[in-house]
């Protein structure tokens, strides 16, 4: 494994713990509202299956395993066994095993088939993924043609007074507050990682290359975070291992 995908392995495995209870203090409470936000653009029905890439500690998976129903069917891939662990406990809190399989996996190797699900999502993770065009294409990839590719993803606040705000708290105060309850240095990553990020117009291109059509993008809070919607038109773009 390359040098980014084991050490982001590594440092979710030690904030897994406290992970969600940081999510929710830091972002006081609004991940959720984006999440139901990205759930929404899943389109999803009873019945359906769903995949959650990245799952992590399981949020989004449950979101859709209320969605799809008793009927359907919710697959989570993870590469961090201690994040997909805390899932595994909060899906058996709400009876939930029976309808979502939380299995290790990598974001740019999905291990399912062409066409296999009815939609996919991705959370907090694509600025995490060594090669994001793969990833994104391996989401278009296992879509059926007319499903839905989500992605949430964490941005920058493009008004300027807004922005200097929000960097402030982002890069000064948030690594702080972590440091008391976790680990600093991931919560130094976080930010820097969002800065690093490409542009919410720059992800809507590589979606676009990636095969997804009506690709389009929407700005939560005013770009602290950015939800990209596309719907599958078949597997046309780069598979894992055949570089283009
Ligand atoms: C910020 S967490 C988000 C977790 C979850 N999606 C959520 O909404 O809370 C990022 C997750 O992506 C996973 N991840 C990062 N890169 C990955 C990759 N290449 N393949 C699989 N999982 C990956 C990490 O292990 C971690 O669980």
């Amino acid at each position: 494994m390359d040098e980014k995908p084991r050490r982001v392995r590594a440092m979710f495995a030690r904030i897994a713990p406290r992970y969600d209870l940081l999510n929710t203090l830091l972002s006081a409470g609004t991940h959720k509202w984006w999440r139901r936000t990205a759930l929404r653009a899943c389109r999803l029905r009873p019945g359906m299956t769903a995949l959650d890439v990245g799952a992590g500690t399981g949020d989004m998976a449950i979101g859709m395993a209320r969605q799809v129903g008793p009927q359907g069917r919710v697959i989570g891939v993870d590469f961090c066994e201690p994040m997909l662990a805390r899932g595994q406990a909060k899906l058996r809190a709400r009876g939930l095993e029976g309808s979502v399989l939380l299995t290790g996996g990598d974001a740019q190797s999905l291990p399912l088939r062409d066409t296999s699900v009815d939609a996919a999502v991705m959370a907090f993770v694509l600025r995490n993924v060594a090669d994001v065009e793969l990833a994104l294409c391996e989401m278009a990839r296992v879509v059926r043609p007319g499903g839905s590719v989500v992605v949430l993803e964490l941005g920058r606040p493009r008004g300027a007074l807004f922005r200097a705000v929000y960097e402030t708290y982002f890069h000064r105060i948030l690594p702080r507050v972590a440091a008391l309850l976790s680990h600093k240095d991931a919560y130094t990553y976080l930010p820097d990682s969002v800065a690093a990020f490409h542009s919410p117009e720059e992800v809507a291109a590589m979606m676009a290359r990636a095969g997804l059509e009506e690709v389009r993008f929407r700005l939560l809070m005013g770009g602290v975070a950015t939800l990209h919607v596309g719907v599958a038109g078949g597997p046309t773009g780069r598979r894992p291992g055949i570089p283009r």
